[in-house]
């Protein structure tokens, strides 16, 4: 059984305020503010580079933002960096562990590094090594264990201490189905009673997991909205993807495929030197391929694939930008707000 301490106020246990990192002249994250509530888990969306990575480590107590607070359960996590980081746990992008050291073993001196009593580390690992699943690994050499058993390593140590909060930097990245599903499961059940903020690139991830969701872009907060607002925007809409054999046809497919009706956003998504990738949103209730298809064999023009999938969170990305959703988000958000 995992008990949590009840935390001093229960909303707002993870409060974002203005929040600013520069690298020389480049803001990784700007002017970033928001709230986490105890049990919710937030899913943290944004293309390559939008921060995401950045704020998480500024949450975890990593490094200092350029500007601006983070308050954690009431805490400065910079005022009193010792005492406010032991709330938090944080799993990395890229998590870093001993290779020569056994599961166990690296755990005890976790637990140590935290300041556990030691009359308390015992339990603490017992209760981490279960909810992960390591019991059969616990003897194991970390640096000889495959990527999901080190994922959970890693899950293990930013759960021991009970923190409050937990920062999950792409919690899924590498792992089988199998190990997906249960991380995701685990992560659900632990945010229950923590504030859980998750970032991620797979759109199903979110609403299997999250109740709510910030995207971020260049540094900035966009918008943030239940999941439930995101879905009904995006539903119905699907992505057809069609890949050409080679940079002499994209100019011809590109304008072939945007007058197609029906077919929107035309996006190239990959460019290699025998390959060129496009992606086309679509309502989902027609199947727009055999129309393609006519218009490429009537244009003489090859094709490798036409495959229809669902619209990739880049491509969803795109698609909320370009219908002001974001804008609308924020009015919404700003009239709540008065
Ligand atoms: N140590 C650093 N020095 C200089 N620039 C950096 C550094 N770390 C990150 N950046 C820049 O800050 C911006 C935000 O990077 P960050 O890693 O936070 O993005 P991200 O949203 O996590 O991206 P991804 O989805 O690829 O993981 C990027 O433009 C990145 O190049
Ligand atoms: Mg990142």
């Amino acid at each position: 059984m995992v008990t949590i301490r009840k935390p001093r106020s229960t909303e707002g246990l993870v409060r974002f305020e203005s929040v600013t990192k520069r690298y020389g002249n480049k803001f990784a994250v700007e002017n970033l503010s928001f709230e986490i509530a105890q049990g919710e888990v937030i899913g943290f969306l944004g293309p390559n580079g939008a921060g995401k990575t950045t704020a998480m480590r500024i949450l975890a107590g990593y490094f200092s933002p350029t500007s601006g607070r983070v308050i954690l359960d009431g805490m400065d996590l910079f005022r009193e960096p010792q005492r406010a980081k032991r709330h938090v746990g944080y799993l990395p992008e890229v998590v870093r562990l001993y290779p020569d050291m056994r599961v166990r073993e690296y755990l005890r001196y976790v637990a140590e590094l935290k300041g556990i009593r030691p009359k308390d580390i015992p339990m603490e690992m017992e209760e981490k090594i279960s909810l992960c699943g390591l019991t059969d690994v616990e003897h194991r050499l970390i640096g000889r264990l495959s990527k999901g058993f080190r994922q959970r390593v890693g899950l293990a140590q930013a759960l021991i201490g009970d923190p409050p909060v937990l920062v999950l930097d792409e919690p899924t990245t590498g792992l089988d189905p199998k190990q997906i599903a249960e991380i995701r499961a685990l992560i659900r059940d632990l945010g229950k009673r923590r504030a859980v903020i998750l970032s991620t690139h797979i759109l199903p991830e979110v609403s299997m997991i999250c109740n709510r969701v910030i995207m971020i872009h260049q540094g900035k907060v966009l918008a943030s909205g239940t999941v439930r607002e995101l879905e009904s925007c995006l539903k119905d809409r699907e992505a057809i993807f069609v890949t050409v054999p080679g940079a002499q046809y994209q100019e011809t497919a590109e304008e072939i495929l945007s007058k197609i009706s029906g077919v929107e956003n035309v996006r190239v998504v990959e460019r290699h030197e025998n390959e060129i990738q496009f992606c086309l949103e679509t309502a989902q209730d027609e199947d727009l391929r055999p129309e393609i298809t006519k218009f490429f064999v009537e244009s003489k023009i090859p094709v490798l694939e036409i495959r229809r999938d669902q619209l990739t969170l880049e491509e969803i990305f795109l698609k909320l930008l370009k219908d002001g959703w974001f804008q609308q988000r924020t009015k919404i958000e700003a009239k709540a707000e008065t």
